[in-house]
């Protein structure tokens, strides 16, 4: 068996599917299904006899001591965290509760467990923490991509709560042995993805008939990698991974927000015309810019390719494509995840603009 935390959110719930589809071990997710977590993702595998769901905090000692002895996992994958920059900003308390310190529990109860095994078991035991390339901070336009040696420098609580997590990791593995692996992604896109992020929140908007509200002035970069891009690459690194190297993990697909929209916004065109022949364009308006909004990511992922062999199989057209076919095919997983809390948050964050 391996243990997957927050295997109920956006990628969690595309790895435990990837997963069960292609390796032979079972799993169990560990999930305290925040607002982010929805056990509808995961329907189609509930009844898999190689699945099982925990219901539970990463940072109960007491609950994952006794999962631990109980399931005897050789793996933990931890996806469990609080990952919206927008949220961090309103108030990182639950960012620091849930990435810093339930880390750090999760590590410690690791740590215990992995003293009890056998010698065998221990050399094969793997802890791979999910991380984000948000923890190097921001480039300018001409700056080469970030690579595993780039210095941590967060700059939202939400990347300074990630790097926290990542340095508690890399202590772990030096200080105690502990057997962990990093990977740093860029962003993902892909079904399943919960519509408080850019690419869903634009689709389901688009389709609603309400704005599509873009940042300051649109220009801010991000490198997209198709989530099941994402999730290979993660199985590769828990199989062939070296212990305590971090792996940087993206697809060269940068795009500013505005490219994202548009090419958004012109599918929707072809695929769902609006009624009144008008493009979805129509509905985009400029909003006042995330405080502290990072200008641009970019990934160098040359360490996974040339370590690992891994490739991303999607391009950002493909992926695209893909992703939004999904939203409109699957309406009803939209009309449940986006329940009173998802509607208060929306409010909150956009007001009369775009909730
Ligand atoms: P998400 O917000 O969609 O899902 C997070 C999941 O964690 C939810 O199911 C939630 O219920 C669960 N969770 C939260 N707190 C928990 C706790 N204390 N105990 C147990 N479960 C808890 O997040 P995501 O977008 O799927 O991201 C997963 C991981 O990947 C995060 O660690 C994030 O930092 C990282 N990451 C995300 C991206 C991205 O583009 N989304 C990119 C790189 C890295
Ligand atoms: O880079 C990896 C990170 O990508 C992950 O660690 C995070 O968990 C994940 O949420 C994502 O963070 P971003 O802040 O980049 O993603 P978000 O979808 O929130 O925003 C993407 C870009 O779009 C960003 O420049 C802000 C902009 N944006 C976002 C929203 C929600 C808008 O212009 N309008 C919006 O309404």
């Amino acid at each position: 068996m391996i243990i997957v935390t927050g295997g109920a959110g956006f990628i969690g719930s595309n790895f435990v599917r990837q997963w069960l589809a292609n390796e032979s071990d079972g799993v169990v997710n560990l999930d305290k299904l925040s607002y982010a977590g929805n056990l509808q993702s995961l329907a189609d595998v509930a009844g898999n006899p190689r699945y099982r769901f925990v219901h539970g905090d990463i940072g109960d000692r007491k609950l994952v001591d006794a999962l631990l002895a109980e399931v005897k996992p050789r793996a933990i994958v931890n996806f469990a965290a609080e990952s919206h920059v927008d949220r961090s900003i309103h108030g990182a308390d639950e960012f620091i509760a849930t990435n810093v310190v339930g880390t750090f529990h999760l590590l410690e109860a690791t740590r215990g467990y992995v003293a009890s095994l056998t010698p065998e078991a221990r050399t094969s035991f793997r802890f791979l923490h999910v991380s984000t390339d948000e923890v190097y901070g921001s480039l300018n336009m001409d700056d080469p991509a970030f690579t595993e040696e780039h210095a941590y420098q967060p700059n939202s609580p939400y990347s300074a709560s990630k790097a926290a997590s990542d340095h508690l990791v890399r202590a772990h593995h030096h200080t105690y042995g502990l057997p962990v692996l990093t990977t740093n992604c860029s962003n993902n896109y892909g079904p399943y993805h919960f519509p408080e992020k850019l690419i869903p929140l634009m689709i389901t908007n688009a389709l609603a008939g309400k704005n599509l509200p873009v940042y300051g002035d649109g220009k801010n970069v991000r490198d997209w990698l198709y989530v099941e891009d994402h999730c290979h690459a993660i199985r590769l690194a828990l199989a062939k991974g070296r212990l305590g190297e971090t792996y940087n993990i993206g697809g060269r697909n940068e795009r500013n927000n505005l490219e994202v929209v548009h090419a958004i916004c012109d599918a929707l065109d072809q695929l769902r015309p609006r009624s009144d022949g008008k493009s979805y364009r129509e509905q985009i308006v400029f909003v006042t810019d995330r405080p502290g909004h990072d200008r641009r990511y970019a990934i160098d992922a040359t360490k996974l390719e040339n370590e690992l062999g891994w490739r991303a199989q999607e391009s950002f057209e493909s992926g695209l494509r893909k992703t939004i076919q999904w939203y409109l095919d699957n309406a009803e997983w939209v009309s449940g995840v986006t329940s009173g809390a998802y509607r208060d948050w929306m409010t909150k964050q956009y007001g009369k603009v775009a909730a």
